[in-house]
């Protein structure tokens, strides 16, 4: 393909992969699209090993790192972080209780507190966090710099541009895109509310063309819903100049999930994909378990704002359940498009799919329109 995605990064097909795998960024690159990493479940120690290790195995190839930059966030310092506990005792209580009645075991009282606080750890989720890893990456050959949840500063747009590196991020409404177009953003992510993590109320086929058209002549890549080359297709019908997927990735062969959870994952119709704030505080589609349940029932806890919410559950909720492995508890961000996800295929497979299916969507279109 060559259109302008194409021409930014040198890659032969405007597909990009949002993943936290290092080994899916890696394939997808070498496939001829464009991996992402996800850095939100990173400490600044692990960013740099799993850097490194990419840089050696990616063979040249354009790469990018997303971070996630709230616009509103309870900034905490030090020890605070691991304080949700006392701070918050009956949300904590509550879940505690949850995952007991499903069975989801305790964590051994011995390593109790180091998992917490592994966990705690690499929640980054505010400014101190993110900017030690925005300095990290930038020591990188990174192609890319993504934010997720609100617009980069444009000190750090303008860093970003004066290393050579391309700045986007994520949009789920015209307004939100509007700001990242004023920041200095290279392009732009619509992001469908049918999309895996965080996202908004409009679906793809109602924001992507409408974002297209907000910040036009930037380049739009459609979000939301996409791991078929019909979506693909649908993509550039709609004006934009390639597409962002992230939940596809979690059932390929290299994907590193949970082979427990890889499984829920290929039993899931598209409506077990359920919009919760109960997993970081802030609206997230996420794969449903007893937890995203328990939440909805009357006389349930509200959920706290981000980043203690997702302290609550990646700290304390996550160590348990991905311990245990018992179905009911197990979940993890993914999108309505899980519901077509039913086998574990290579990346290069599901790469080569979507492009196959895509020429067959043109032929298709040129011969009803001809
Ligand atoms: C497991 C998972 C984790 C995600 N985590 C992040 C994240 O940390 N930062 C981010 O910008 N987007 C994140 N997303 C959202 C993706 O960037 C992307 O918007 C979404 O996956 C696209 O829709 P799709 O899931 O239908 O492909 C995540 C998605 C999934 C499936």
């Amino acid at each position: 393909m060559n259109n302008r995605m194409c021409e930014m990064f040198g890659i032969e097909a405007p597909i990009f992969a949002f993943t936290h795998c290092r080994d899916v960024l890696v394939e997808v690159s070498k496939a001829g699209g464009l991996g992402v990493l996800g850095t939100s479940r990173l400490t600044p120690q692990k960013l740099r090993e799993e850097l490194k290790w990419i840089d050696a195995h990616i063979g040249g190839r354009p790469y990018g790192i997303d971070v996630l930059m709230p616009s509103s966030f309870e900034n905490l310092e030090g020890e605070q972080k691991f304080d949700t506990q006392a701070m918050h005792p009956r949300e904590h209580a509550y879940l505690t209780k949850v995952l007991d009645e499903a069975g989801v075991g305790r964590l051994p009282e011995a390593d109790e507190a180091a998992l917490l606080r592994d966990a705690v750890h690499s929640v980054s989720f505010i400014p101190n966090d993110t900017r030690e890893l925005i300095e990290i990456a930038f020591e990188h050959p990174i192609s890319v710099f993504v934010s997720a949840l609100g617009t980069p500063a444009k000190e750090i747009v303008d860093r970003a541009h004066a290393r050579g590196i391309k700045v986007a991020a994520l949009a789920g409404a015209p307004k939100h895109a509007l700001k990242h177009k004023e920041a200095g953003c290279d392009f732009v992510i619509a992001v469908g509310t049918e999309a895996g993590g965080h996202t908004g109320n409009i679906t793809s086929m109602v924001l992507w063309p409408r974002i297209v058209d907000a910040v036009a002549p930037l380049p739009v890549l459609g979000a939301g819903g996409v791991a078929r080359g019909r979506q693909v297709a649908a993509a550039l019908a709609l004006g934009c100049e390639g597409v962002w997927c992230g939940s596809v990735w979690l059932s390929t062969a290299q994907s590193d999930v949970l082979p427990e959870l890889k499984a829920k994952l290929f039993a899931a119709p598209s409506e077990d994909a359920v919009l919760t704030k109960s997993v970081t505080g802030k609206q997230c589609r996420t794969l449903r378990n007893v937890y995203t349940d328990a939440m909805t029932r009357p006389g349930a806890p509200a959920t706290l704002p981000p980043p203690l919410q997702a302290i609550l559950w990646w700290g304390h909720g996550i160590p348990r359940v991905n311990r245990s492995r018992i179905a009911a508890g197990l979940t993890t961000a993914v999108g309505q498009i899980v519901g077509d996800m039913t086998e574990e295929l290579s990346v290069r497979q599901v790469f080569h799919d979507m492009l196959s299916e895509l020429i067959e969507a043109k032929d298709r279109m040129d011969r009803q329109m001809s």
